[in-house]
């Protein structure tokens, strides 16, 4: 195996420090945002990007909250989403419509999958009320008009890895956000 996996980081971004403190703002700003709600508060995180970023938010909300999950993948020419989204897992429940639906994602880029899932849930779910929750947003690469309620951490148009996200499913492990090197995705 090999342990020097890390030097594939160009710069780290958002440092563990860093991230720990960033979600304990964003989760009083969701505590603020539904406490007085009287539907029931579902977080539905989309893997496996999101899986990190769920496990740490979730200990830190003080509110009754549930959790699901779906998987999605989107299919198309190359490493950008496209607009064609699969769902992979799906939701066990049909009708949501007594929550309010937090989507918990590891990046907002395009738009295409969140944009997609927010429509989905609309007409197969019956959601009305759905936020979003990212650890990121990159707004320079937006194509769906759709935009983060609760984020993070907005970032520059580079790829980055860790804290959920990977690359060829590497680096999901790594407690940080960095930059991966370009001489590592171009060669
Ligand atoms: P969009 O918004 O383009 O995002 O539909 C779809 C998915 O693309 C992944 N993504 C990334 N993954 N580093 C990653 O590891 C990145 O810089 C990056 N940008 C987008 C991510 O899974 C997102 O859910
Ligand atoms: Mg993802």
């Amino acid at each position: 195996m090999n342990l020097d996996y890390e030097n594939v980081v160009d710069k780290i971004l958002c440092s563990e420090e860093d991230i720990k403190s960033r979600i304990k703002i964003v989760a009083r700003k969701i505590e603020e945002y539904y406490k007085d709600s009287e539907r029931k508060l579902l977080l539905l995180g989309i893997l496996k990007g999101s899986v990190v970023f769920m496990a740490d938010l979730m200990k830190e909300l003080h509110l009754p909250i549930e959790v699901d999950f779906m998987r999605l993948s989107s299919y198309g020419k190359g490493a950008v989403s496209t607009g064609n989204i699969v769902i992979k897992a799906g939701l066990e429940r049909k009708d949501l419509s007594e929550y309010n639906i937090l989507i918990v994602e590891d990046i907002l880029d395009t738009g295409n999958t969140l944009y997609w899932l927010v429509d989905y849930l609309k007409q197969e779910h019956m959601c009305e009320n759905i936020k979003i929750c990212t650890l990121l947003d990159k707004p320079d690469r937006r194509e769906k008009p759709i935009s983060v309620d609760f984020g993070c951490f907005t970032i520059p148009d580079e790829f980055v890895i860790g804290y959920g996200l990977d690359y060829n499913e590497l680096y999901r492990d790594l407690p940080y956000v960095g930059v991966l090197k370009r001489e590592i995705y171009e060669k």
